[in-house]
């Protein structure tokens, strides 16, 4: 079979803090690629509309303004060539994002730019919501990463610098926004997918997952 991209191609899905951040940059590193994290793009979309003042449920405004920003994803996030790694980690942004993300025109202009990223970078490690559904249908090995609720705060209360939603409920609020929206919503478990490697990581160490993948991903190639 001809490979539609020279590097292997893994999507990773899964709900807030399951640690699917953590999965793509050590996959990446060992597989000599890159990751992409889908969720900073969102993230620096509602940082954008919050500085300019748009309203994030301004669909209009808000798809226009994604289509304008310049972004930049790698170790530094930069949008129109500024640095706002830390600035897209905020509660007003956690709070913003669900509402930028559910807005169709938002969806269809960085669906289109993350497709474009992995062409660029001949294959790679993506990961989000609907990588393995919607953006990377073809992906060599679609992941969905999930872990409790208590497991998954406890992470992100851990996470160096994050001041973002480290609280169950707010963790909660937000996947319960991402499942409810209309387009491409957050899959549960049970709706991944049909093709993709389920893992529950909470009682997993880190190592142990990335073990996993790539042994699943040999077992594809
Ligand atoms: O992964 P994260 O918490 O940084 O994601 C931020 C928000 O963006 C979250 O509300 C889910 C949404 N998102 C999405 O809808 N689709 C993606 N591919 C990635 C993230």
């Amino acid at each position: 079979m001809t490979r539609k991209w020279p590097k292997p191609v893994v999507a990773i899905d899964g709900p807030a803090g399951a640690g699917k951040s953590t999965l793509a940059r050590a996959l990446a590193e060992r597989l000599g690629s890159r990751a992409l994290d889908t969720g900073a793009m969102y993230r620096a979309v509602a940082w954008s509309a919050l500085e300019r003042g748009i309203g994030p449920e301004d669909l209009e405004d808000v798809g226009k303004l994604a289509s304008s920003l310049k972004m930049c994803l790698g170790d530094r996030v930069l949008v129109d060539g500024e640095d706002v790694t830390s600035a897209i980690r905020t509660p007003e942004v956690d709070w913003a994002v669900s509402l930028v993300a559910a807005n169709p025109l938002v969806r269809r202009v960085l669906v289109d730019r993350q497709r474009v990223w992995v062409d660029e970078h001949g294959g790679g490690v993506v990961e989000g919501r609907d990588i393995g559904t919607v953006v990377l249908p073809d992906a060599d090995l679609k992941v969905y990463l999930t872990a409790d609720l208590t497991e998954r705060a406890r992470r992100r209360a851990a996470e160096a610098g994050s001041g973002g939603d480290a609280r169950a409920e707010q963790l909660s609020r937000r996947d319960a926004l991402d499942a409810q929206r209309g387009d491409s919503p957050l899959p549960s478990a049970g709706e991944a997918a049909k093709d993709a490697l389920v893992i529950d990581s909470t009682k997993w160490r880190a190592e142990e997952v990335v073990e996993a993948v790539v042994k699943a991903l040999r077992a594809r190639l």
